[in-house]
Order: structure tokens, then sequence, then C-alpha cells
């Protein structure tokens, strides 16, 4: 049996866990149950990073000690994955001792090597990404400089004694080994841009902090911690043991798939293979890079204050409609904005209306006219061998997408298919076929098809939908999830199930929730730069006027001011026009103007408005030429 080692990153302790790390943990378990369901031997890895100055500080704050708050936080992160059906085979923490011994040996390893070197660090340091910034970074006034990973202004610089890693002896390795296997990181964009960034020219990196006592001593200087980044990457080796090097360590590096958001890219693709060539020890095969998450057009993190906790969903919502929705709605290397509204949607259409569905008019008609059990005369017409090919064809293109982690567009394709078993069922009207004793094996050979169709879906939806394939698969009374066209014998017998996805609504939701609804236009509507809302535009009046008057206002060259019937009443304009338009060319003529802006007073005349004209780079104006008949105050929207 082939193994297939994967990742999560392990998560800070300093946050409460979000949508965002679900993501990242739905989609490794989806991966580890998708490999398991090929026959793969596999170990899924997730954990927590709770080393480090953010750790500290954050549990200084709430007058816990580190441990202690990294104690409470794993709970809350178990609680969460136990929650979402999230099954790891191994939770690391950088605080068990087999973490702890197994970093010291890999630093130890590279510093016998000779590219770790005691040096001095002098600079600034982001704590929020434990991220050492690179002078090259300009300064802003006052001595800041704003962290390129994340954006936020860091002034604390940093004088100290400290060991460094020699990375810079490493851009031609790296370099090389990206050339030859150029599907390292995934999707491609994320791979350009690591190659880009080590073609820059890599600096060598400090490893060790002296002034942060929260961190891993340094074997033979307990003076200095090891930098919380080297500590953390080496989770992955620390984890399978590679403190003894056991049959585990053998069996299972170099891992298979590394999943992440692109946040933490450049220490994954860049540090980390660098380290373990340091090391001598094999690199890990892919790296999974995904877009993020956002609330409000910005990254969903604690920081930013614009977390969605998923336990409010939960409280309406299955376990499997969160994690359908996560895997069905974001495309990997996009970002994602998480909307209530279109979380509803989605799991209403696709989950209630169309799968469930499905299900329960299937089971509901076995039910009505067989009484749970068929009586064998099945009789079958070319629309049933329809379905079941239609079925074989849409399985070998699932699991491309998924072999090539495009859950979206395989959920995608697998609801089309769903879809067609709804139509199928209108199309056949198995209402009319119970009508009558000559038709009903032909009702049977319709209701087996469709039982049929469901078990053989419902294993390719298993990974994502774990609890309701569980539920689906016990209704048939199927015990195996095994790929491929399930052809259920011809006697078989079904047990009713409960509702799978009951549907919510939204009004309540958000009633109850007190989440506050999107505008009706929708969220997207508002939300890019520059663009305005209907209502902004209809604050501006403006109509159709006609000049009466016009001269030039005395001792101002480019002013006229204009006497201008507006269908309601006569006013005066200034406008700054006078270079380019006489008086005389003037009065009789339609013009467009906004009505409602404030008068201001222009060399002591009251302007009531203000003319439109297009203009161009030199600031000509040009106003425009109405047709004839348009009515003076007609209205402009
Ligand atoms: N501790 C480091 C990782 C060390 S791995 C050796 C860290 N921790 S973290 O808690 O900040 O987690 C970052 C990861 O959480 C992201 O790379 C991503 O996998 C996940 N996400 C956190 N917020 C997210 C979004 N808003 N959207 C998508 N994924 C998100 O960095």
């Amino acid at each position: 049996m082939s193994k297939f080692y994967l990742t999560t990153p392990i998560y800070y302790v300093n946050d409460i866990p979000h949508i965002g790390h679900a993501y990242t943990t739905v989609m490794a378990d989806v991966i580890s149950r998708y490999k398991k369901l090929c026959g793969y031997q596999v170990l899924f890895l997730t954990g927590t990073d709770e080393h480090g100055q953010k750790i500290e500080r954050s549990a200084a704050k709430q007058g816990l000690t580190p441990k202690g708050l990294a104690d409470a936080m794993v709970e809350q992160f178990k609680q969460l994955w136990s929650t979402l059906n999230i099954e790891y085979d191994s939770f690391i923490r950088t605080t068990d001792e087999v973490h702890v011994k197994g970093v010291q040996k890999i630093f130890s390893r590279v510093m016998e090597k000779g590219d770790i070197y005691l040096g001095e660090y002098a600079g600034h340091y982001c704590i929020s990404c434990e991220n050492f910034i690179s002078d090259s970074v300009e300064e802003t006034a006052g001595g800041m400089r704003t962290c390129p990973d994340c954006g936020r202004p860091t002034d604390n610089r940093v004088k100290e004694k400290c060991y460094f890693f020699r990375l810079s002896a490493y851009g031609d390795r790296l370099l090389k080994f990206y050339a030859e296997n150029p599907e390292f990181v995934t999707p491609q964009t994320r791979m350009n841009e690591v190659v880009s960034f080590v073609k820059m020219g890599l600096r060598d990196l400090s490893v060790t902090r002296s002034t942060v006592k929260w961190g891993i001593p340094v074997p033979g200087d307990p003076q200095q911690t090891i930098y919380v980044w080297f500590d953390a990457l080496s989770n992955y080796i620390t984890a399978i043991d590679y403190l003894e090097e056991s049959e585990r360590f053998g069996t299972y590096w170099p891992a298979d798939l590394h999943v992440m958001a692109k946040d933490i890219l450049k220490y994954h693709a860049v540090y980390w293979p660098a380290f373990l060539m340091a090391a001598g020890l094999p690199l890990p095969k892919k790296e999974l890079i995904h877009g993020w998450w956002l609330k409000d057009e910005k990254k969903m993190s604690k920081s930013s204050g614009n977390v969605l906790d998923p336990h409010i969903l939960l409280k309406y919502f299955s376990a499997d409609a969160i994690r359908y929705f996560l895997m069905r709605e974001a495309s990997i290397g996009a970002d994602g904005n998480f909307s209530h509204e279109g979380f509803i949607n989605r799991i209403n259409t696709d989950l209630t209306n169309d799968w469930a569905n499905l299900v329960s008019r299937t089971t509901g008609m076995i039910e009505k006219y067989f009484n749970n059990a068929f009586s064998l005369k099945a009789q079958y017409s070319e629309k049933e061998e329809t379905i079941r090919q239609q079925y074989l064809e849409l399985e070998p293109r699932v699991l491309e997408y998924f072999d090539q982690y495009q859950f979206n567009r395989g959920l995608e394709d697998i609801f089309a298919y769903i879809n067609q078993l709804n139509r199928y069922i209108v199309d056949a009207q198995p209402w009319n076929l119970a009508k009558t004793q000559e038709s009903l094996p032909r009702l049977e050979g319709v209701l087996k098809t469709l039982a049929r169709a469901i078990i053989s879906i419902n294993t390719l939806l298993a990974p994502v939908l774990p609890e309701t394939a569980a539920k689906v698969h016990r209704i048939f009374n199927h015990a195996s999830f095994e790929l491929g066209w399930k052809n259920l014998p011809e006697k078989f017998t079904i047990t009713q199930g409960e509702q799978l996805f009951p549907r919510v609504e939204s009004k309540v939701f958000f009633a109850e929730t007190e989440i506050v609804p999107p505008t009706p236009q929708g969220e997207s509507a508002s939300v890019a730069e520059g663009v305005i809302e209907i209502e902004d535009f209809k604050k501006v009046k403006m109509v159709v006027a006609r000049v009466l008057e016009a001269e030039k206002v005395e001792k101002a060259d480019k002013l006229l001011k204009l006497t201008i019937d507006t269908g309601d009443g006569t006013r005066t304009l200034v406008a700054g026009i006078a270079l380019f338009y006489k008086p005389e060319d003037l009065v009789g003529r339609k013009i467009i103007i906004v009505k409602n802006l404030k008068p201001a007073k222009l060399r002591g005349i009251l302007s009531q408005g203000m003319i439109l004209a297009a203009s161009d780079a030199g600031n000509r104006p040009y106003i425009p030429i109405l047709p004839e008949d348009t009515p003076v105050g007609a209205i402009l929207k």
C-alpha cells in the first residue's frame, strides 16, 4: 500500500480557531479521506505552534503563562476539529518533548555542518508574523517599517547576538530544485512567486533570539532560544519521530503534501527546503497553497477583528454543510469573500433542494410503491443505461479534479449529475408508472437505477460529506465505500432515515443570530473601490435648462454669468467657461445643470448650481448638445 503523509500548518495559540483555520483543516481532511478511499495508507498531521514572542505577549495580557494559554487553546482547536469531523491521525504541539528534542537535534546537525554560525542581528522584527524585516524595506517617518507580509507597522528595532542560518548559500540549490520539480508548489502562480523571490537574492537568516524566553533553548547556549519558524517548521518531521529516526520516520518522510494559505508560502517553500537540505534530509513532495477567506474584503484574522466563529453556523447547520460550502465555494489560489447569505443559499440549493431531496424522493417512492422491498421484476430501458453511462463518465473526471485538489470543480460536476437525476425522475414520471400493474416492473427499474446512482455518488461525496454519506449508506443498507458504479443487487431493502439537510430560512437565521444581512443589491455591489450605490447616484439632481441671458463677469476673464430657466423658475449660475464660449453662443441653448449643488458665491454673485461639460486634459470645456425637442426641466437619471 502506498503511503500518503499530509500536514496542515500548526496554528498559533493566540487566536481562536475561525473559518480560515477550518478551511485549511477541512481541506486536508477531505484530501486525507479521499486518499484513503483511493487505497493509500494515510498519515494526516495537524497541531499547534506555541512558542515565540506573540504567544508570550498574548498570555501575559490575559494573565496566563504561555503554556497555560496554549493548553486552553489546544482544547478549543481539538474540540472544533472533532465537531467538524476532522479525522487527523496525529496532533503535534511544539511544547511536546519529542518536538523540543527533535528541533534541538536538527539545529545541532545544521550547526555541525557549519551552516549555522554566531553573529549579531540589528534590524526590525514583526511580532505578528514572527518575521525579521530586512533593511531593504524602506523606513517610514519616525523610523518605523512596514512588514511586507502583513502590512503592519513595526518599530521594535532589535539588536542582539544570535545565530544565523547560511540561507545565502542555498539560492542556487533551491533554484535547481524548483527547476527540477516545477510542481513543487501548486498552483503555478505561487511557484513563480517563490522563484522570483529566490532570484532576488537570499540573505542569511537569524534563527535564534536572545531576548525571547518562551522558546526552545539552543543546545549548548541556553541564553538563546530557537527562532519560532525554525521551531515550527520542524514539526513536520518531529511529529513522525525524527528524534529516534524510527521506522515511522522512514516510512512517512518526505511528506507528500503540506497544505496552507499563501501567507506562509515563503517559510515553507524557501526556508523549509533550505533547512532540510542543510540537515541532509529529503524535501517534501508538494505544497498546496490556497487563498484567503476574506470578510469585508480583508483577510479574516483576529487582529482585523473580522473573524467568523464557526460555532454560530454550527448552531444552525451540520458540520457537513460547512465542509461542503468551504470546498465548493472557494477555488484553490483565489481569495473568497465569506457571506452568510451566500452560505445559506448554497446549502439550501445544493444540499437541501438537490441532494437531500433526491434521496428523500427516491426512498419515499420505494417505501410508497414497494413498501421498502422490491418485487424482483425490474425492467430497464435505454434511459437507465444512460444514467449509468453518465456516472461512468463523471467519476474519472471528478477523480482527476480531486487529484489536482480542485474540489470546487469536482463538486460542481457531481451536482450537475445530481440535477440530471432529478430531471430523470420528472421524465420517468414514476407516479404514472405506479398507476397500472403492467408498468410496475418499469417503476422498479427506475427506482433501482436511482438507488444505484445515489449510492455511487454518495461514495464520491463521502470525503466532503462524511456524516451524510454514512447516513445515506445506512438508508440503503449498504456497507462498502468503494469507487465505481454500485451495482446494488436486484434484491435489496432500504431503511428510512432522518431528513439529511433540513432547510434553514435565511430570515430566521439573520433574525436569531443578529448578523446583519447584506443589502438587497448583494454585498459585492458596494465593495469595489470607487463603486457607488444607485442611491448615491440619485442624490445628484441633474436637469435640462435653457440659457436666457449670458454676460461676462467683470474683472474675471474666465467667468460667465448665466440666467437660466429650469422649467420651474429662473436662477443664476456662474460658469468658468468664458475663455471658450462667447455669451451670444449660449443664449437660447439647452444645457445640463446640477440643480441641488449647494449655492456658492463667486465674485460676489450667488451661483445656484453648476453647468455640466466634458473637459479635456487642458480643462477645455465641451458643453453637450441635447436634441432640440428635449423639454426644459427634464431630469437626467
Ligand atoms: N504558526 C504559523 C504556521 C506554522 S506552520 C509550520 C501560522 N499560524 S496561523 O495560526 O497564523 O495559521 C496560518 C494558516 O491558517 C494559514 O496559512 C491558513 O492555512 C490558515 N488561515 C488563517 N486565516 C485564514 C484565512 N482568513 N483564510 C484562509 N486560511 C487561513 O501561520
